[in-house]
């Protein structure tokens, strides 16, 4: 059975404060929709006190980031342990690191080794640029950076990695992807490149999400598409009532599957 996967990516928003109530208004809502895989992911800072409260519920906790070193003189990094300490899921690979911090494909593989080696579940994000999606290199540069942000990795350890597509140009811009438009992408580039990977079965039950100006109105098209399992959702989680909605998006999207399936 197809089973959603949505992560809320709160970037450098929510005080600690700010965390604490916005999770204290999506816990009770949120536990509506058990069919949903759901996550947060708050700043470092914050993570503590969303871990706390989420303990025990089906959020689920993520970090944006780690570094791959253990520990060590690497001021204001983070270790893989220290954010498996408190979360299941980090993200590695995000647009924004790549564009603003220097991350490429191989800081994003030797991030992933090092986040599977601490046992946390891994959101690995790819897509192109305006650039490269108008010269027509979507499913060049989304090959390469699978190809090599996943280098090494075994069959095994694919059950822990979530793919997010998320087309540079539809990050907060309000522009998302059309549904057929992602799905191609999904369908045609990156799960055939996954099953070349790991494998049919493997690249079947891997989920992969689409990123990019998901909202309340357009998240169930998406979802009703083949092969989008789920979201990785900037602004629209910043405020409790569009992350709910889109949850209730997957939810509904889950029962239609089925209902056609039965
Ligand atoms: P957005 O961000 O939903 O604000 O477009 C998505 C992301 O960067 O993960």
């Amino acid at each position: 059975m197809r089973r959603f996967f949505v992560a809320g990516n709160w970037k450098m928003n929510e005080t600690v404060a700010e965390a604490e109530t916005l999770v204290k208004a999506l816990l009770p809502e949120l536990e509506k929709y058990e069919s949903v895989d759901k996550a947060v992911c708050p700043s470092y800072l914050a993570v503590p006190a969303v871990a706390g409260l989420c303990k025990g519920s089906s959020l689920k906790v993520g970090a944006q980031n780690l570094f791959w070193e253990e520990s060590g003189a690497f001021t204001a990094e983070v270790a893989p342990k220290m954010v498996a300490e408190l979360c299941d899921y980090v993200i590695v690979g995000h647009s924004e690191r790549r564009k603003y911090f220097g991350e490429t494909d191989e800081t994003v593989n030797r991030r992933l080794k090092a986040a599977l080696g601490a046992g946390l579940l891994v959101i690995v994000c790819v897509g192109e640029t305006l650039e490269e999606n108008e010269a027509g290199q979507t499913e060049a540069v989304v090959t390469r950076q699978l190809r090599q942000g996943l280098a090494d990795i075994t069959p095994e350890q694919a059950d822990s990695i979530t793919i997010a597509y998320e087309p540079v140009w539809a990050i907060g811009t309000g522009r998302a992807a059309t549904p057929e438009d992602a799905n191609h992408v999904h369908k045609d580039v990156i799960r055939p490149l996954l099953v070349e990977m790991f494998g049919k079965e493997r690249a079947e039950s891997m989920r992969i999400q689409y990123g990019g100006s998901i909202k309340p109105n357009n998240a169930a098209e998406l979802f009703a598409m083949s092969d989008i399992d789920g979201g990785l959702v900037g602004g629209a989680s910043l405020k409790a009532d569009s992350f709910v909605e889109i949850i209730k998006a997957a939810a509904m999207v889950t029962i239609i599957i089925e209902e056609s399936e039965a």
